[in-house]
């Protein structure tokens, strides 16, 4: 078995998932802002060091994404970081992306930058302990969008992004989100997610990139958050299944899902759906951002002080998520629970 499998097996395998803590600075900003907490290179360690130290770490989270600030800081206790999220047993990720920009001749919709230096910033990256990565490409739903310029250009640098991770001796996330803003129905959203989820594999082929070293992380099919359809979670998963089975090569092993703008809920609800349904051989599991950290954020936001019950609800999170990557979670689960 290779390498780069190998670590994607441990980062996705065995009922773990990944806690994607790689909010830039504006964005994790926002975040504490909508909580009352002043954001500072300090209160975003501190918010980070609680989650990282959480007992669920060790069976719950295989891999966690920071951001490039994070993985050069040091706990509170003198340890760096990314030694931190390793003596857990989970492996330290790094979002290598810039950003999302104004894509030139389509003004409505984003194409994903920071492939300039990106093999240095990379090697830097391999030093301080990071052995996957993740890059993100934006996709919008409208009657002309996701359009033709963004599926080829975004896959494009997708495709380049990747190939320069293993280069490196590192796993790449292709993270290709198509948003849930809209009116669209979840059939648009198969549609339109199918055809960019395509054409990444067809460009990341073309870059030879060895797909058994990857990990896809896609949305989930659903409906637009404007729209007035209502769906169950076992659509969601049988659309989501669908979509999967019909563009992600075999070789691929395993599906980390982003948590979008669900709540935390309705993100455990539907990837447990998900894979009580599941009969392909791809592992199907979570990289959440805001569906892991959301009632931690908030619980700590009202006494910083307060690092257990922070760790605590962390905790359930973390655990329920970790049942619905192996079909076993239940609404009764979840208040028995908590
Ligand atoms: P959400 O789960 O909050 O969508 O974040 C995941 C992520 O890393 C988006 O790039």
């Amino acid at each position: 078995m290779s390498e780069l499998n190998n670590i994607a097996l441990k980062v996705i395998g065995k009922g773990k998932g990944i806690l994607a803590a790689d909010e830039s600075t504006g964005t994790m900003t926002k975040r504490l802002n909508s909580v009352k907490v002043e954001s500072s290179a300090e209160s975003r360690r501190n918010f980070r060091e609680t989650l990282f130290s959480s007992d669920s770490m060790k069976n719950c989270i295989g891999g966690v994404i920071l951001y490039d600030e994070t993985i050069k800081q040091s706990s509170s206790s003198g340890k760096k970081i990314p030694e931190l999220i390793s003596d857990t047993g989970a492996i330290p990720g790094i979002k290598v992306d810039t950003g999302a920009k104004v894509l030139a001749s389509s003004p409505e919709e984003k194409i994903t930058e920071g492939l300039d230096g990106l093999r240095e910033r990379l090697k830097e990256y391999h030093k301080l302990g990071a052995r996957f990565t993740k890059w993100r490409a934006v996709y919008i739903i409208s009657k002309d969008c996701p359009s033709k310029l963004s599926i080829v250009s975004n896959a494009h640098a997708l495709a380049r992004y990747a190939a320069l991770v293993q280069e490196n001796g590192m796993v790449p996330i292709v993270e290709p989100e198509v948003l849930m803003d809209g009116d669209h129905t979840a059939e648009d959203c198969l549609k339109k997610t199918s055809e960019v989820i395509k054409k990444c594999y067809d460009e990341l082929i073309l870059s030879k990139v060895d797909l058994k070293g990857t990990i896809l992380k896609p949305n989930m099919i659903l409906p637009g958050n404007n729209s007035k359809e209502k769906i169950s979670s076992e659509e969601i998963a049988e659309l989501t299944l669908k979509c999967l089975k019909d563009s992600v090569p075999t070789e691929v092993p395993g599906i980390a899902f982003l948590s979008g703008g669900q709540s935390e809920t309705e993100a455990t609800e539907n990837l447990n759906s998900i894979n009580k349904s599941n009969k392909t051989n791809f592992i199907m599991t979570y990289s959440y951002g805001r569906a892991l950290q959301q009632g931690a954020l908030k619980f700590w936001s009202k006494n910083t002080q307060d690092i257990k019950g922070t760790q605590n609800t962390f905790n359930h999170r973390a655990n329920m998520c970790s049942l619905a990557a192996q079909g076993k979670w239940s609404r009764d689960i979840e208040k028995k629970n908590n």
